[in-house]
């Protein structure tokens, strides 16, 4: 079989990275968090000491870091140049500064070149998540989903995830990151055209998977 190229595109919150692993390892396919790349380059700036409020400084390096992603789906990695930064990318740090970073269009090439060649070279096909890999990423996927959730249930899942964090700071801290990742100029989280939208605000987990199993399956 050809490989298959999915894109899965949405806010935080809303379930992309679970579904996302699930859905390539049940399909025998490789995984690429976008997302973690961003984080990766941004953990990167932060330790260097790069002044993120200009984005002239943030360009000027954007090419510095050498950033690696593993692809396979039951143990994702990410090393920046050669450190294994799995656990550092998550933190708040580097969350809330993460949209800065990802909003410079020099970085945004380097990252989606990286992009690209991960999923040529992907033999089975790939499960690619962000927020324009359908959009500008990889515009001639064989299935975009775009996953949305009122910010309620995508607070209440991130909250869970952090473990006793404050729902309300929680909802605050993702609506206000959306909300800078939907309104930069250069690839916004947007909605392909040609994307089937998934509002999992009522769905299991379980049942946004077979979902997106489904909708690959009749790709195939
Ligand atoms: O998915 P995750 O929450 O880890 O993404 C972190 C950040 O990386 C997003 O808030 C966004 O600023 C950036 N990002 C992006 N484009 C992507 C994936 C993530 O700009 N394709």
């Amino acid at each position: 079989a050809k490989p298959v190229i999915v894109a899965i595109d949405g806010p935080s919150g809303t379930g992309k990275s679970s579904t996302s692993k699930a859905v390539a390892e049940q399909l025998g396919l490789s995984y690429l968090d976008t997302g973690a790349q961003y984080r990766a380059i941004t953990w990167w700036m932060v330790t260097s000491g790069i002044d993120l409020t200009d984005p002239t400084a943030i360009a000027a390096v954007a090419g510095k870091p050498e950033i690696v992603s593993g692809t396979d789906p039951v143990k994702p990695t990410i090393t920046v140049d050669g450190v294994d930064v799995s656990g550092p990318i998550r933190t708040e740090e580097v969350t809330s500064k993460v949209s800065a970073v990802s909003a410079v269009p020099e970085v945004r090439t380097r990252i989606s070149e990286l992009q690209r060649s991960l999923a040529r070279a992907a033999a089975d096909g790939i499960v690619v998540e962000g927020r324009d890999i359908g959009t500008t990423v990889l515009p001639d996927a064989d299935l975009k989903v775009f996953l949305t959730a009122s910010p309620e249930a995508r607070a209440a899942r991130r909250s869970g995830e952090l473990k006793g964090a404050d729902v309300n700071a929680t909802r605050e801290a993702l609506v206000k990151r959306d909300a800078a990742d939907s309104s930069r100029k250069t690839s916004p989280l947007a909605k392909a055209g040609d994307a089937v939208e998934v509002d999992t605000t009522e769905l299991t987990l379980a049942q946004v998977i077979e979902c997106v199993v489904t909708l690959v399956e009749e790709k195939r």
